[in-house]
């Protein structure tokens, strides 16, 4: 299309709304119904049976694995746990006032430039890399919390899962069952969620046959944002502008009549309630009492109910994992890297299936410039 023909009729609302950017059978999302599948499995049933680890296997192979597969999988990623110690470099001189989205974005990609296979670019090597990114993840976020504070990172234990590990390495203390359960559940929740933004980064970043880390790290770059994974963050910065659960419906009203965006609700493709926020709002709930702290689930409940009643928007994954987190004992200040740590599995899928079936992903704008003009000397031009 040159300057000077019609532009071609829009294709969406703006954000690529609608478009259809590719196919994948990693994860299908009913917006209308609020149904969530990671390959044909329903998200319920992940949550309620499975685990991190069986769902990466699911997300990487397309099948849960047998108990053979998960013991090997399990025993991968205890040989990969540890992170190369130069990570820790990074993050101390990054400083304790680094942005940890920022400081976990230039992690991954030292780590793409240490990574033993990484001039490798097949199928194989690739799924090796997404072994040792989903399980170093954790390590990462969690080592660099503890240097923030002015401590050692805590090796991470060959006993332990995923979830239970990095609460170990974040604490240095084993977390008993149901706190371990309650953010495996969170993890596999997290895991995957077809092509939102960050996974559309990396798809796009793939499609040019790039590496798996510059794939991942194209990905934290756009998870980073408000708008999508560090909205998390984003809804207990206003939890903690609430007075109290009394006042909280005509604080949020408030909000609402000054055009105020809501952090964890709404969602680009839900038009009912996100799945996942289903699951984690009775989490948040059952860890607030388990740890005699009821006040954040009761004042994410409040804000919920009001946003609903006021607006009509419902609740996405983000509005629950505050609450549940904050029991867990993890700051604030972790809630995307945690994110991060789970979609880790999701981008990694991504990135394998573009790669096994790939095209450049390169779509069209639309031309709203000027029409074709002479070019003007800079002794003839003067100030518009
Ligand atoms: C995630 O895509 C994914 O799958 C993402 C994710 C995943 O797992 O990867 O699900 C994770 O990112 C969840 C979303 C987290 N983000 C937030 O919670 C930020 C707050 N939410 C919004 O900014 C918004 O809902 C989006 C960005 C999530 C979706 O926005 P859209 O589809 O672009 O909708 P829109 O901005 O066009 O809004 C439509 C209308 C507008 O009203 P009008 O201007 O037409 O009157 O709804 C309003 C908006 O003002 N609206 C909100 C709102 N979300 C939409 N108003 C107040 N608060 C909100 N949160």
């Amino acid at each position: 299309m040159t300057p000077d023909e019609p532009a071609p009729a829009a294709t969406s609302r703006g954000g690529l709304e609608g478009i259809v950017a590719g196919s994948s059978a990693l994860c299908h999302i009913d917006g209308r119904t609020g149904r969530l599948l990671y390959c044909g499995y329903d998200i319920a049933d992940l949550a309620a049976h499975s685990s991190f680890e069986e769902t990466a296997h699911l997300l990487w192979h397309g099948e849960l694995p047998t108990a053979a597969e998960l013991a090997a999988l399990a025993e991968e990623l205890r040989r990969h746990a540890e992170p190369n110690p130069a990570v820790w470099d990074l993050a101390r001189a990054a400083g304790p006032q680094a942005s940890p989205m920022a400081v976990l974005r230039t992690q991954v990609s030292l780590l793409g430039v240490l990574d033993p296979e990484a001039g490798d670019g097949s199928d194989a090597a690739n799924r090796r890399k997404a072994a040792r990114l989903v399980a170093q993840c954790g390590a990462l976020v969690a080592g660099t919390e503890r240097i923030r504070r002015g401590l050692e990172p805590v090796a991470p234990r060959p006993d332990l899962g995923l979830a239970a590990g990095f609460l170990h390495m974040l604490h240095g203390t084993v977390p008993d069952a149901e706190d371990a359960r309650t953010f495996d559940v969170a993890l596999v929740l997290h895991a995957e969620h077809g092509m939102n933004a960050s996974t559309f980064a990396a798809r796009v970043t793939a499609a040019t046959l790039s590496d798996m880390h510059s794939a991942v790290t194209s990905a934290i770059g756009a998870l980073k944002g408000p708008l999508h994974g560090g909205a998390n963050e984003g809804v207990m910065d206003l939890l903690r502008e609430l007075p109290d659960v009394e006042h909280a419906p005509a604080a949020v009203r408030a909000m609402l009549a000054q055009k105020r965006r809501i952090m964890g609700f709404g969602h680009r493709v839900y038009r009912t309630e996100d799945p996942r926020a289903t699951i984690l709002r009775e989490h948040a709930r059952r860890s607030g009492e388990r740890h005699g702290d009821t006040r954040w689930y009761a004042l994410t409940r409040a804000v919920e109910q009001a946003v609903l009643l006021e607006k009509g928007l419902y609740p996405n994954v983000d509005l629950y994992s505050g609450a549940a987190y904050t029991a867990l004992g993890i700051p604030q200040r972790l809630f995307t890297p945690v994110f991060a740590m789970s979609r880790m599995a999701g981008w990694t899928a991504n990135v394998l299936e573009q790669h096994r079936d790939n095209r450049l992903i390169r779509p069209d704008a639309d031309y709203v410039g000027p029409a074709l003009r002479d070019y003007v000397p800079l002794e003839s031009r003067s100030a518009a």
